[in-house]
């Protein structure tokens, strides 16, 4: 063959074998918007793509750096608005109704795939009713993750003198103070928002219990929020404040997390996804760290469940990587190796119920058990800084009066809890 001959043969199988290769490979594109973006919660999320990549479907990533989510949502926002939302995006709580009543989320793409994969009977209703619009399936729920946690590393506590985990708030004091006196940053603690936050509702469950938590945080009750129970817990917030890194101001809740796993700092007040950081690093729970509730809440569970919901898009084509989608993140499969990553506790009731079968730790057997028995003693609530309890409205109101209130020297609780209760009314 001379090689003007060989050159067009190999242009004839060269436009033969890619282009034909690569239209088979993909049967359709799906955008998916979400805040997993530390490196174990990347890690995390990964096991979905490769997933979906693994059915033929191309992974259009869409992540927006951010913990707690407050940047992904205000990028949400813009694209709906510009009339361009992705395919598929994190949004959980009573948000999801928000969003499904503006029109923009589709409620007829999830049916079959709910249908057939037996969502109902797979899921508790309170966690059904979360995703459902009108009786529709418009999300699927992803994972359950507690709030209410205080990670420990051993080998700090062992060099400060302190011999056990704290389980009331005294305890915590007396071990944060051992730890400052040896030269150990006491608390790792970044200082955002929603970091600020979520000390601040792990607080208030330890003072006022989840009755008193529920009344406050859910019910949004006046009294509760200006209450003796609620000075006190602002009280308690600004001691443990107190203890807080010096240098946290803005820092990422991960990074934060790593001075703990490197023994610069002794503990963090976090939730699960905080074991995504600890598992990346190669660590074992119960052996380089420990997960205990929070002091005083080892009675209740402040749960959080991640959801992607679907969009209605004018590419019908991706409605067949919408379906995939949901039917692997309800798998048995995915939903043991994601939860291992990151950190978190199936949503499915058989596999809570049985969790050793399927390999998981101590930090999530114990996590599994307490939801389920929780759930029976109105132990169980939702997390106001992680958007389960509230709109993003109320959440913002409770936000800034929390972080003002950490962040001023002469702030007053009384006058404080009075700030909180009116910021929440004008936001309701
Ligand atoms: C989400 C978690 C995430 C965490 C930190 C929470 O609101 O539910 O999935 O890991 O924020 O970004």
């Amino acid at each position: 063959m001379n090689s003007t001959l060989r050159l067009a043969a190999a242009i004839s199988l060269a436009s033969l074998l890619p282009l034909s290769a690569s239209a088979a490979e993909s049967k359709g594109s799906v955008e998916v918007v979400h805040w997993w973006t530390s490196g174990g919660e990347k890690a995390a999320v990964d096991v979905l793509k490769a997933q979906v990549e693994k059915d033929g479907f191309t992974w259009k990533d869409g992540a927006v750096a951010g913990g707690g989510g407050a940047t992904a949502m205000t990028v949400l926002k813009s694209r709906a608005v510009a009339g361009n939302p992705p395919g598929v995006a994190q949004i959980k709580g009573p948000d999801i109704q928000e969003w499904a009543s503006t029109g923009l989320l589709d409620t007829e793409v999830l049916k079959d795939v709910a249908k057939e994969e037996k969502w109902d009977a797979l899921l508790d209703k309170k966690i059904s009713d979360t995703v459902k619009y009108d009786g529709d399936y418009v999300a699927v729920p992803v994972n359950i993750h507690r709030i209410n946690w205080l990670w420990i590393n051993p080998e700090v506590f062992k060099k400060a003198g302190i011999d056990k985990a704290p389980t009331t708030l005294d305890e915590f004091y007396a071990a944060a103070d051992k730890l400052r006196a040896a030269g150990f940053i006491p608390l790792a603690h970044g200082g955002q928002p929603w970091q600020d936050s979520t000390v601040f509702e792990s607080v208030v469950l330890a003072v006022m219990g989840p009755e008193g938590y529920k009344k406050a945080m859910v019910d949004l009750d006046e009294k509760a929020l200006t209450g003796p129970e609620m000075v006190k817990a602002l009280t308690e917030l600004k001691k443990v404040a107190t203890y807080m890194d010096a240098d946290g101001k803005g820092q990422d809740w991960n990074l934060e997390a790593a001075k703990v796993i490197n023994g610069k700092a002794g503990m963090q007040i976090m939730g699960d996804w905080a074991k995504s950081e600890w598992t990346l690093a190669n660590k074992t729970a119960g052996k380089d760290y420990q997960c205990v509730p929070f002091p005083g809440t080892d009675k209740a569970f402040l749960y959080n469940i991640d959801s992607l919901v679907v969009f209605k898009q004018k590419d019908k084509g991706t409605a067949a990587g919408q379906q995939d989608i949901a039917r692997k993140v309800l798998g048995e499969d995915f939903q043991k190796v994601f939860s291992i990553n990151k950190g978190s506790i199936p949503v499915r009731n058989d596999m809570l119920a049985d969790m050793g079968k399927y390999g998981f730790d101590a930090c999530a057997q114990t996590s599994a058990k307490d939801f389920l028995a929780d759930a029976k003693t109105g132990g169980l609530q939702p997390s106001m800084a992680h958007n389960m309890a509230t709109t993003l409205a109320v959440q913002g109101a409770f936000f800034d009066v929390v972080t003002n209130y950490i962040n001023d020297p002469k702030a007053d609780p009384a006058d404080a809890a009075k700030k909180l209760s009116a910021a929440v009314k004008a936001a309701k």
